[in-house]
């Protein structure tokens, strides 16, 4: 028994690989393995003899699956040591020269309105940008024959021949996620709705494709008093400057009565634009208290409630605040334009946090 023993403990310590240990655990313990046959042998024994066999080849059985055990673990412990080897990297090496992606402007500033809105307890609402006729004019009080249906310069979809029913359009602002949400949700409510609109239209300073916020706030008594402390409210925080002055115009929207267009406060110093002092003015928006017929149109009751609407351009506002000149470079994907102007993709706006730094 010790010769057996001795021989399958050199050849284990001998195994060079988890292959050669397989085939050595058969030989010694495995059904046919000579540990195992002599074990069948203590049948023919005498039980005398059996008492003082038996126990040592059970121990010697042992002995050999702890050694292969052991062997094993030891194996693996090397191929990891030898893998580790050849895969070693210095950490504190250089990075190679490698270009990190940005945050587009409309990004970063779509997310700076939503973190300044979201602590006045707007929630974010979002509508379709193909959307029916319905939504977008007539139940914003804007019906087929009316003028601001042609001023729109509106995209229509086509629809299949012998269809009848009015074409889709995609939505030429975003008003009409107003009426999506009131629908759904009732009142009262308070959301900004961002998201991009279309019109035909292309210069320096249009440009068919482009990004709007709505602003809706629904509830029983909620006045212009109470639009004109959120808007500046909103431009003091965006632009980082304290006590911006706003000037409402009186303006026409067939959505709102009254209705008000909204300028900020500005200078033109040496051609240079600042926000926020000087005796110049610049218009930012279109708003008003929200139409009693759009009330209605939403399934909301105009005799039980009012609330104030505006919508903005997040373009102009971001050409504002990041002294960018040309509307048209936001939309044309030139990588020069985009590492100078896009922003660290981690730094997430917060008002806590900084809005733009
Ligand atoms: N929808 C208007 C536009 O695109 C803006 C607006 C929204 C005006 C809400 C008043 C109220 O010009």
């Amino acid at each position: 028994m010790d010769d057996l023993r001795n021989k399958y403990i050199d050849l284990i310590a001998g195994a060079s690989d988890e292959g050669a240990l397989e085939d050595l655990r058969v030989q010694a313990v495995g059904k046919k393995g000579e540990i195992s046959l002599k074990m069948r042998e203590l049948g023919k024994m005498t039980p005398e003899e059996r008492q003082t066999a038996g126990p040592a080849l059970n121990a010697l059985k042992d002995e050999i699956n702890a050694a292969l055990a052991a062997k094993k673990a030891g194996l693996a412990d090397a191929a990891l040591n030898e893998r580790l080897k050849g895969e070693w990297l210095d950490v504190t090496l250089p990075t190679r020269a490698m270009r990190q992606g940005t945050i587009h402007p409309i990004s970063q500033v779509t997310e700076e309105i939503t973190a300044i809105f979201a602590d006045m307890g707007f929630a974010v609402a979002e509508g379709p940008q193909i959307d029916t006729d319905w939504y977008n004019f007539d139940a914003l009080n804007i019906p087929g024959h009316h003028p601001a249906r042609a001023e729109m310069d509106t995209f229509y979809m086509h629809r299949a021949e012998g269809d009848d029913r009015p074409p889709h359009v995609l939505r030429t602002h975003t008003s009409p996620v107003q009426i999506r949400y009131m629908e759904k949700h009732g009142a009262p409510c308070r959301i900004i709705a961002p998201g991009r609109v279309y019109r035909a239209d292309y210069d320096q300073t249009h440009t068919p494709m482009f990004n709007q916020v709505e602003g809706l706030a629904i509830d029983k008594d909620i006045s212009m008093a109470n639009l004109k402390w959120v808007l500046e409210e909103f431009f003091s925080a965006f632009f980082e400057i304290d006590g911006i002055k706003t000037r409402f115009r009186a303006s026409h929207f067939p959505f709102t009565e009254p209705s008000a267009e909204v300028d900020i406060q500005c200078s033109w110093v040496d051609g240079q634009l600042k926000i926020g002092e000087g005796d110049g003015w610049l218009e930012v928006l279109g708003s008003g208290m929200v139409h009693p017929k759009v009330l209605a149109a939403a399934g909301v009751d105009p005799n039980e409630w009012q609330g104030f609407a505006f919508g903005m351009g997040i373009d102009r506002i971001a050409m504002l605040k990041y002294g960018i000149p040309d509307l048209r470079a936001f939309f044309d994907s030139d990588l020069r334009w985009l590492r100078h102007y896009g922003f660290a993709s981690l730094d997430v706006p917060t008002l806590h946090g900084g809005l733009s730094r």
